[in-house]
């Protein structure tokens, strides 16, 4: 061999392996800059020695010629496709089959992802990856070999000891992250954005232009050994699956072995639960028989072996008819547009209800009454219409609108200017409103009455007049509680029991429960330490209501100037503060929450209510008390906010933040730029980014107390 082709072997071999390394083992050996200098001597000893160019070298993944057309290859042994189980029943059936064929009363199956690709066959001669081909109808493929090479965790030469002829079978696919860069990069373009992963790498294998091919992040994954030659096949599929690791073909790491239809249920059960984590798309699991002299006894029915079955999660996706949209009213008084359907089995379960968020998104979807509608269900999350299929409009279909009177109580709807959700806006006298602000205003993060869940709300609502919170603790007793529905007189004792303990609360509880539109329960936390009694807030929100007012006056008149004069006018520095300066001097408080306490204090229906609920027992009221504020502690950390993050070694966070707070300080939930420092243990997550990024000095435990005791 000449020097040249010596050293053309060497690089294809040095190159190969950091491929290896980097895209199947994930485990990167040569910096970036090294791999590009040495591909780029490659490429020039190629170019200078066209002779020396080889089908299996590195240089031929970026893409080649572009193919005339995608030539016809013909399977040497069909590409067979897989029996479907949709649940439990069908995979025992399964199983039965396979135990009653092979005379056995219990049978190891290996169990892999089924991932959500395409499946290709790889031919290697001598080691030397020459054809690849996609499956086609199982008989006849197309040729996509110069496509393929561009695939970077596809082995363009096998490693160590290879068979004279070898085919390898797997699936191309596209990993998410490599899949939405695609949306994106559509979106950007103005072109339309691949619709699935699926389609995006089918889309990109189907390239003319190998270039275009190179450009996608497509990955592979192994998983059969179709025809060979001069090669000693194991007996055992996990062995099969061991060679191929060995040959430097990537395989999932997910394929577990698994015993009888328990084991495979379990395992489908554990990829369920993993699969929104993983970083590619699965649409189910295949069980495969282990044993490969058990395949042949089972052989293969139309296409489908006996031996494998594709068990597949339930559709999270399914089309029917939108027969009907109603609205609902929340505990804020939003107004929902919810999807009544034509019931239909999606992602596990029947669904005949949908959330159609709010009317900006009606909107935006174009969805009317008939329509036929995609229903998307994911996990546990509430059903929502996707999208409408035009194609199968009505010529009836109607045009969806927001009710002028809450559908509940009669009451005004409004939608403030610029906002997306609109309002019923009569507060508790809506029966609606009143039921989940109850609901809310005893859960257990809030108020925390056990025994009173959301029938028995109804109940009261309707049976003995309880029109707000307050009345929880005016208007029932343990006998008008035993004498409703299915209430003992022991469980109405026992609620009364709850009832009294809920008066003895925090400050933080109290305001969470009082349920103000976006105060959630760090924030009424944050409130409460912030300002410590219930009258400073108020105060607080009153002044404050008054500064938002002035401000708001501000920017109308210098608006109107602006008009005048056709000029733009500089903002004053008082129309630049904060609108609630006092509201937002808590943690986390900016304009909107600020906005949202000071109206909900300053409606009088509230204030009657909160006054009804603090008011002591003998003066008529509920009696819900706290302990007075500790004074706050004057210490080494008076007037600095600390947020904590991780695990602290040998601290709980409760005894950080005590610690924080003897002497001085404040906790805070949520990094902001008022944020003095953040005390941060192990494993601490975004919390760390985003104070490094703000630039807000970071302490471990030992740096705290240095700053405690210096
Ligand atoms: S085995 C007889 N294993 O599913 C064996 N297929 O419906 C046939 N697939 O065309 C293939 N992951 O595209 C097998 N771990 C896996 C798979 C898998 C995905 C696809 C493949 C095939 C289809 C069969």
């Amino acid at each position: 061999m000449t020097t040249a082709a010596t050293r053309a072997a060497e690089l294809r071999r040095q190159l190969e392996r950091a491929n290896h390394r980097y895209y199947v083992l994930d485990d990167p050996e040569l910096p970036d800059a090294e791999y590009d200098r040495l591909f780029s001597e490659l490429q020039k000893l190629e170019a200078d020695h066209p002779e020396l160019k080889t089908p299996d070298s590195p240089t031929q993944r970026v893409g080649g010629a572009p193919s005339p057309a995608f030539a016809p290859v013909r399977h040497r042994q069909p590409m067979l496709s897989l029996r479907k189980a949709d649940d439990e029943a069908a995979l025992q059936d399964f199983d039965r089959r396979v135990r009653e064929v092979l005379l056995k009363g219990s049978v190891d199956y290996i169990a892999e992802p089924k991932l959500d690709g395409l499946a290709v066959s790889l031919i290697y001669q001598n080691g030397v990856f020459v054809q690849g081909a996609t499956r086609g109808d199982g008989e006849t493929g197309e040729d996509i070999t110069a496509n393929l090479r561009t695939i970077r965790s596809l082995p363009l030469r096998i490693q160590g000891e290879a068979p004279p002829l070898i085919e390898v079978r797997g699936e191309v696919y596209l990993p998410l992250a490599g899949f939405r860069k695609m949306v994106a990069d559509a979106e950007a373009r103005g072109e339309k954005p691949p619709v699935n992963p699926r389609n995006a790498a089918a889309g990109s294998l189907r390239q003319l232009e190998s270039v275009i091919t190179a450009k996608r992040p497509l990955a592979f994954y192994a998983y059969a050994v179709g025809v060979s030659e001069g090669w000693a096949a194991p007996l055992q599929h996990r062995d099969v699956l061991r060679q191929l690791r060995d040959w430097g073909f990537p395989v999932s790491e997910l394929i577990e072995p698994v015993t009888g239809a328990d084991g495979c249920q379990a395992y489908f059960e554990r990829m369920g639960a993993k699969r929104a984590s993983l970083p590619f798309d699965i649409d189910g699991v295949v069980f495969k028989l282990d044993d490969l002299a058990g395949r042949e006894e089972l052989g293969t029915v139309s296409r489908e072996p006996r031996w494998a079955v594709a068990y597949k999660f339930a559709a999270e996706e399914a089309v029917t008819v939108l027969e009907n949209v109603e609205f609902q009213i929340g505990r804020t008084g939003a107004v929902t547009p919810v999807a009544r359907l034509k019931p239909v089995f999606v992602g596990g379960a029947n669904v005949s209800n949908a959330t159609l968020h709010n009317m900006d998104e009606v909107q935006r979807k174009d969805v009317r009454i008939g329509d036929t509608v995609v229903v998307r269900r994911a996990g546990d999350v509430i059903p929502e219409v996707k999208e409408v299929v035009l194609a199968l409009r009505p010529a009836d279909a109607r045009i969806v609108s927001l009710p002028a009177a809450c559908p509940v109580c009669g009451g005004q709807i409004a939608r403030e200017e610029g906002e997306a959700i609109a309002r019923c806006t009569n507060g508790l006298s809506c029966r609606a409103q009143l039921h989940g602000a109850l609901i809310h205003f005893v859960s257990r993060k809030a108020i925390d009455i056990d025994g009173l869940g959301e029938k028995l709300l109804a109940l009261v609502i309707d049976e003995r007049g309880v029109a707000t919170p307050a009345d929880i603790y005016l208007k029932l007793n343990a006998e008008n509680l035993a004498a409703l529905e299915r209430m003992g007189e022991k469980s109405a004792q026992n609620l009364v029991k709850a009832i009294d303990a809920s008066r003895h609360t925090t400050f933080g509880r109290f305001l969470f429960a009082l349920g103000i539109p976006v105060v959630g329960e760090t924030t009424a936390r944050d409130l409460a330490q912030h300002f410590g009694t219930l009258e400073a807030l108020i105060a607080a929100a009153e002044s404050d209501a008054k500064h938002a007012e002035a401000r708001h006056r501000l920017r109308i008149e210098r608006e109107a100037e602006e008009h005048r004069t056709e000029k733009k006018i500089r903002r004053s520095d008082a129309e630049r503060a904060p609108a609630y300066p006092q509201l937002q001097a808590v943690p986390d408080v900016g304009e909107t929450v600020a906005a949202s306490i000071a109206h909900f204090l300053a409606e009088p229906r509230n204030r009657a209510v909160i006054d009804t609920l603090v008011a002591p027992v003998e003066a008529g009221g509920a009696g819900i008390h706290w302990p007075a504020p500790k004074a706050a502690a004057e210490g080494a950390l008076t007037g600095k906010t600390f947020v904590i993050t991780g695990t602290l070694p040998g601290m709980s966070r409760e005894d950080a933040s005590a610690l924080i707070e003897a002497n001085g300080g404040k906790v805070s939930g949520s990094v902001s730029a008022k944020t003095d420092y953040l005390l941060a243990g192990e494993a601490a997550g975004s919390k760390l980014a985003k104070a490094e990024k703000l630039g807000v000095p970071v302490l471990d435990l030992d740096g705290l107390r240095t700053l405690i005791a210096p």
